[in-house]
């Protein structure tokens, strides 16, 4: 951590990167993760408090309830703009701003599929019919407000050359942001670096547009694309809390943001994300949607900082940055976490006893080790109370 380029020393290099939640719209979309108002209203608070730019509250023609929700969280939540999803339909853009009117910041977000096989097997249209279809949508939805996203779906497996036709002609018909979906979770980060590149060089109009990236996890690969496509060029980045959304998931927020944060040396790039709130609000969207955090999850997970290598924990005991590449606090962590397992060491049981206020002797320490050893083998963690009461007995016994 210490040879690492302080954030002063870089803020001349630095890009802003915009955080689009999408965890009330794609996040809701995981099969069981189905919010309802009030809850949505206290997840888009907190969102706020996190600090992302815009949050995408919904897909207001989906059902009433979706309406109900965007136009509540557009009318009471301020901090971000809110965005709501549509179709390239005109009963589907006009019913989103509906919805979203009463919003300071409102931006609609107007899709259609532009890959060979979603316009031949789902769509059922030319070439020529989506991108007058695209076109429209845009046109309608800046009709309604001046803030308009753009995203072919299926963008990553769309023909290079169609895919710069369309975004061309979105942005010529007003489109502020385009979006570049990888919808199926298909590409890599070489291919997505490779295409973001390429819009950037063969788009002419391509400067007039935010461009961003929305990668789904079905490779287990979507953070890592988005990033490759920050490297190449992405000023939003998609994505939700705990990564969920369709299928696999969407791309982590917090796995997103602490990776710009902690190789601000590769990326150099920063958000308005208040990184200790990262904790906080992954509980609340896992406590929301029902859908538990897995302990290794990266940044949020019980184990992120935990350390129960004896090897680990004595090395943490003597300079922190041996093992950990972030604080835990930096993430809304209270603490790094020395698990006492069968993998600990004598150094970490000495510490934890220590905090427990029982200072030990080399020869106590050795025994009430031997002790712990026995004990740690039978049972898979060790609290802090097996920890007193076998340094109890094993005092008490000499
Ligand atoms: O994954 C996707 O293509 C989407 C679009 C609606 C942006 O969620
Ligand atoms: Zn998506």
């Amino acid at each position: 951590m210490s040879d690492q380029p302080t954030p002063d020393a870089m803020t001349e290099t630095n890009r802003q990167i915009r955080i689009f939640d999408t965890t009330l719209r794609d996040g809701e979309q995981s099969p069981g993760a189905s919010m309802n108002l009030a809850e949505k209203l206290e997840v888009a608070s907190a969102l706020v408090d996190l600090g992302v730019d815009i949050i995408e509250a919904g897909f207001p023609i989906a059902s009433p309830g979706d309406f109900e929700s965007v136009k509540q969280i557009a009318t009471t939540i301020r901090g971000a703009t809110i965005c709501g999803l549509a179709r390239c339909a005109e009963k589907d853009i006009d019913r989103a701003w509906e919805a979203l009117k009463t919003a300071p910041q409102a931006r609609i977000h107007v899709f259609l599929a532009t890959s060979a096989i979603h316009r031949e097997f789902k769509l059922r249209m030319t070439p020529d019919e989506i991108v007058e279809r695209a076109v429209a949508g845009v046109r309608r939805a800046a009709s309604h407000c001046d803030d308009v996203e753009f995203s072919p779906e299926d963008a990553c497996r769309t023909e290079h050359d169609f895919l710069c036709r369309v975004v061309e002609a979105a942005i010529d018909a007003g489109a502020t942001t385009i979006n570049v979906p990888d919808t199926v979770g298909y590409t890599t980060p070489g291919e997505i670096y490779d295409r973001f590149k390429m819009l950037r060089d063969r788009v002419p109009n391509m400067d007039k547009a935010v461009l961003s990236t929305h990668c789904h996890d079905d490779l287990g690969m979507a953070v890592a694309n988005s990033l490759a496509a920050v490297e190449a060029g992405a000023g939003q980045i998609e994505c939700t809390i705990n990564g969920i959304g369709e299928r696999a998931g969407n791309a982590a927020l917090e796995e997103l943001v602490m990776a710009m944060k902690t190789r601000q040396d590769i990326y150099r790039c920063q958000t308005n994300i208040n990184t200790k709130r990262l904790v906080p609000v992954s509980r609340l969207v896992s406590k929301t949607t029902g859908i538990n955090v897995q302990r290794n999850k990266a940044i949020v997970g019980r184990n992120a900082f935990a350390h129960e290598s004896g090897i680990h924990q004595d090395g943490m005991l003597k300079e922190r940055s041996t093992y950990e590449i972030m604080a835990p606090e930096e993430v809304g962590f209270t603490k790094t976490d020395l698990v006492l397992g069968k993998h600990s060491g004598r150094a970490a049981l000495a510490d934890r006893a220590k905090q427990l206020g029982m200072t030990l002797t080399g020869e106590q320490l050795q025994e009430v080790f031997e002790a712990f050893k026995e004990l740690a083998d039978k049972k898979k963690e060790i609290y802090d109370g097996d920890i007193v009461a076998l340094v109890q007995q094993k005092i008490s016994e000499t």
